[in-house]
């Protein structure tokens, strides 16, 4: 049983019952019989199936196909159906779409337009990351960013500015956590007293990962509590040198806060899946998962991050780096969730580097992040983290052994990468052999030493 309530197309609507673990698309597709949001992989990656979801925030495009609908109480929704206006007029993003030839056999293109729409309501101009989770097969990317920019200076149309302003008047101030068949707290200390209760239960953030656990593998969760209405975890605090960031908090709002204090870390999370997906993720979901390949934990890992548990009113701070302990193994005690993580707010020689088969939306088969501490040319201080060389994300204690204390050289560094071996085994698989893994692993602490000292290894500075 659910009660969830949120304006769809601008108009209220209400659920009552029905399993918690219902997708939007299902909803809108068999319930609303709104079939312009397309289903095609059914696990956040072609973007076929992007509404556009309203908060206290602003608008952001998000995959109805792993949204679940108690995710969506007290915010609205807008499917392609409700982006052109009230009388039938063409949203300026249809329009340009039309006239630049935007779409061939058209199951893409709702899609496209709702991320096209909720971009342009925003005045971005980012197309080729706001696009980079649309997948189009026949027509070609061209068409379509060519509409997007030809969209750029038209007026954001009075319809679509409606849904903000009218969120809390139409779905009422409905109790968010007396919702039945889910626990939807709205704070921490409460969640933190139903989960010590209830250990066994499911918590859901974002919903990137365990939305799959539910179209994919089609398994009932039981219990489960919702963490996207506890407003306490979704916020970043800078204080002392020192960022504290909320569990809750989405890659999105955390890639916005690095930008200007770890621009690389930053850089590295433009490529962390894709817009829909880094607006449900959060950093929490990305740490408990304990996946071998998240891309934030290395990368906190080099920064010296601190992890902050929480079960009832306990609690406790550990290394980042010693919550992993073996393949999906963790420092987690039943009932217990991740509360927050604290990194320094400086390191400016912090660099990520993420190494993948595609640019955009793929998941890392390397993933190597540096920062060292040099003193009169000395390396002083080392924390080298890496994913996807070992069964969690890792420290490479050898090869920092080799080149602490020692002049911030080539030589240095060369001298160093047989330790590699010592640190990692690394897996063959579908994304890299063993041999590719640890070779580019030593290639990306040479990167490092040429971007420290200036030479662009960036190949998207390769213009023609
Ligand atoms: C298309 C696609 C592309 C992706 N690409 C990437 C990528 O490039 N890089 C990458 O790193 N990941 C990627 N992911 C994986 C996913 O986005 C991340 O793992 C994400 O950070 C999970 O966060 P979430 O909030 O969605 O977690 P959820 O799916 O809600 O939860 C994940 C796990 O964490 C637990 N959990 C969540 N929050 C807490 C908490 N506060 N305390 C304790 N347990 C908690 C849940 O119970 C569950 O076990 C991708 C996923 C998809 C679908
Ligand atoms: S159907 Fe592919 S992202 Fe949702
Ligand atoms: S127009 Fe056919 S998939 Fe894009």
């Amino acid at each position: 049983m659910t009660d969830t309530a949120f304006l769809l197309n601008g108009t209220p609507v209400r659920i009552s019952g029905g399993s918690p673990t219902r997708t939007l698309l299902e909803y809108l597709r068999e319930d609303q019989s709104l079939c312009g949001t397309k289903e095609g992989c059914n696990e956040g990656d072609c973007g076929a199936c992007t509404v556009m979801v309203t908060d206290a925030n602003g608008p952001k495009a998000l995959n109805a196909c792993i949204l679940f609908l108690p995710q969506l109480h007290g915010k609205a929704v807008r499917t392609v159906e409700g982006i052109c206006g009230p009388n039938g007029e063409l949203h300026p993003v249809q329009a340009e779409m039309i006239a630049h030839h935007g779409s061939q056999c058209g199951f893409c293109t709702p899609g496209f337009i709702a991320s096209m729409a909720t971009a342009h309501t925003l005045q971005r101009t980012d197309h080729d990351t706001t696009l980079a989770g649309n997948l189009c097969r026949c027509t070609g990317y061209a068409p379509i960013i060519r509409a997007a920019i030809a969209a750029e200076t038209a007026k954001v149309p009075d319809w679509m500015k409606t849904d903000q302003h009218n969120l809390p008047g139409a779905v009422g101030t409905g109790e968010a956590h007396s919702l039945p068949g889910a626990f939807r707290p709205t704070n921490s200390d409460d969640l933190a007293d139903w989960y010590q209760q209830n250990p066994n239960a499911t918590l859901i953030a974002g919903a990137t990962d365990v939305g799959l656990w539910v179209t994919k593998q089609l398994r009932d969760l039981g219990q489960i509590a919702f963490l996207n209405a506890v407003t306490d975890l979704q916020q970043i605090e800078h204080s002392s040198g020192q960022l504290h960031i909320g569990a809750a908090v989405t890659i999105t709002q955390l890639r916005e806060a690095l930008v200007p204090l770890h621009p690389s870390f930053a850089e590295m999370l433009r490529r962390y899946a894709s817009e829909q997906v880094r607006n449900a993720a959060t950093i929490g979901g990305n740490i408990a998962n304990g996946s071998p390949i998240g891309d934030a934990p290395p990368a906190l890992i080099a920064l010296g991050a601190t992890l902050h548990l929480r079960k009832g009113h306990d609690l406790r701070s550990i290394a980042l780096e010693n919550f992993f302990i073996e393949y999906r193994k963790q420092d987690r005690h039943p009932g217990e969730f991740v509360a927050g993580i604290t990194i320094p707010s400086t390191a400016p020689n912090l660099r990520c580097y993420k190494l993948t088969k595609r640019f955009d939306q793929d998941i890392s088969a390397v993933l190597g992040c540096f920062n060292l501490t040099t003193d009169n040319g000395q390396i002083t201080q080392a924390r080298i983290a890496f994913g996807g060389m070992a069964g969690i994300p890792k420290r490479t204690t050898h090869v920092e052994a080799a080149i602490l204390n020692q002049p911030f050289t080539l030589q240095t560094l060369q001298a160093a990468l047989p330790a590699f071996e010592q640190d990692f085994q690394p897996l063959t698989d579908m994304r890299a052999s063993s041999t590719y893994r640890l070779t580019t692993a030593q290639n990306l602490l040479i990167r490092y030493f040429h971007d420290m000292n200036g030479t662009a290894t960036n190949v998207l500075e390769v213009s023609l």
